[in-house]
């Protein structure tokens, strides 16, 4: 790629034909010398200690083409580093596209959700590029729905590890749900489960959730779903003080099983340090008492009630019956799933559930980019 540049100070400013002009510090040049010596030439990891830099590096000559650039150091025994204009442009040190969610998300309201992203199974599972598309459906809406799914027992492990492997948590690694009156909670009864995330009493919530639908054929029941971001959104712009407070208050939750007693506090909407919208925890059942000084409590509740109000509306929750046979998967950092009530004694209903990292969602489609495109360092880093 074709750029021009010239030297200010102690970086090189190289102007780009989309008319983008990109400041490369010399201290971030010389971390990034792509030469065997400072990076191993098959593990691609760094071996030049970045800390050792001489703070002011600076280039006793800086010579290029029309899409290369090579620098000779200033240092101890002399080195040089060589850059091509596509490796620079890929990795530009341009601040990050500003934004609220990552931009690969397309957010949905029940009306602009024309239909459930729908996969039949043997498209999946029998098929590489249609688990792609699965995982780039999962990537944009944050559900997919499978259909046809055996109704075999561990089904949705099977599926599981051919997406890659099963994110473990307390529950076991196949857990059943159907109402038990032995329950240690609430999804394993027959009552409402108002739109929720699964398991934000860890610090690390499994990304997705995989629940196949063995059996389905009680009364009621209904699958919801909303998309978290969305409504998070919406409250930022109807009410930022509430997002504001919902962004940073603590929350902690806690869910035991016989096979531990897991605790975490997070804020409802956790932000990362560029105010996207990185994590919705949201379980209304699993909340414990607020811990936050007194005079800040009623703040609180006012922003909660309005968030819930967001995610319990028509406008945003999409209400349906789940058929047997069915497997829904959410992006659970940002989708909340829920379900109506049912009547156990009206037929069977039969869940199994397992949970997946949503980085082995991204990893297939970073892998599928990256032999499209045949080089390494040019897979995008957000989205
Ligand atoms: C769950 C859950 C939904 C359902 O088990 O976490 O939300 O339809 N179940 O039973
Ligand atoms: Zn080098
Ligand atoms: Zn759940």
């Amino acid at each position: 790629m074709d750029f021009e540049y010239r030297q200010q100070g102690s970086s090189i400013l190289i102007s780009w034909p989309d008319g983008q002009t990109n400041n490369y510090p010399f201290i971030w040049l010389r971390d990034n010398c792509q030469c065997p010596a400072c990076f191993h030439p098959s593990t691609h990891e760094r071996l030049l200690f970045t800390a050792d830099i001489d703070p002011d590096i600076t280039a006793l000559s800086v010579t290029g083409g029309a899409d290369e650039i090579t620098l000779h150091w200033d240092e101890a025994g002399g080195h040089e580093s060589h850059f091509t204009g596509e490796w620079l442009y890929h990795n530009s040190t341009a601040a990050p596209k500003g934004g609220t969610v990552r931009e690969s998300a397309v957010l949905w309201t029940a009306e602009s959700l024309h239909e459930i992203p729908t996969f039949d199974y043997m498209e999946v599972a029998g098929d590489e590029a249609g688990m792609l598309r699965w995982c780039a459906a999962l990537r944009a809406f944050g559900i997919a729905r499978i259909r046809d799914v055996p109704r075999a027992d561990g089904t949705v492990v099977a599926f599981a590890e051919q997406v890659g492997y099963v994110h473990d948590t307390i529950y076991d690694r196949l857990h059943n749900v159907y109402s038990d009156p032995n329950a240690y909670n609430l999804a394993s009864t027959s009552e409402e489960l108002k739109p929720h995330t699964d398991m934000p009493n860890y610090f690390s919530p499994p990304g997705v959730q995989l629940l196949h639908f063995i059996d389905n054929e009680a009364e009621g029941g209904e699958t919801t779903l909303v998309d978290g971001y969305a409504c998070a959104l919406q409250l930022k712009e109807e009410d930022p003080a509430a997002y504001e407070i919902l962004a940073s208050t603590d929350v902690g939750f806690r869910l035991a099983s016989s096979k531990g007693d897991i605790i975490g506090q997070s804020p409802l909407i956790e932000l990362n340090n560029r105010g996207f919208i990185s994590t919705i925890r949201y379980s209304n059942q699993l909340m414990l008492p607020l811990l936050i000084p007194g005079e800040e409590v009623k703040g609180f509740y006012d922003a909660y009630r309005t968030f819930s109000r967001l995610l319990n509306s028509a406008d945003n929750l999409v209400k349906f019956k789940t058929r047997s046979g069915d497997m829904i998967a959410t992006h659970n950092h940002r989708v909340l799933h829920g379900r109506a009530e049912f009547k156990p004694a009206s037929g069977a209903r039969h869940l199994q559930l397992a949970y997946l990292d949503f980085d082995l969602v991204m990893s297939r489609l970073r892998q599928q980019q990256v032999a499209e495109i045949g080089a390494d360092w040019s897979v995008e880093r957000f989205y």
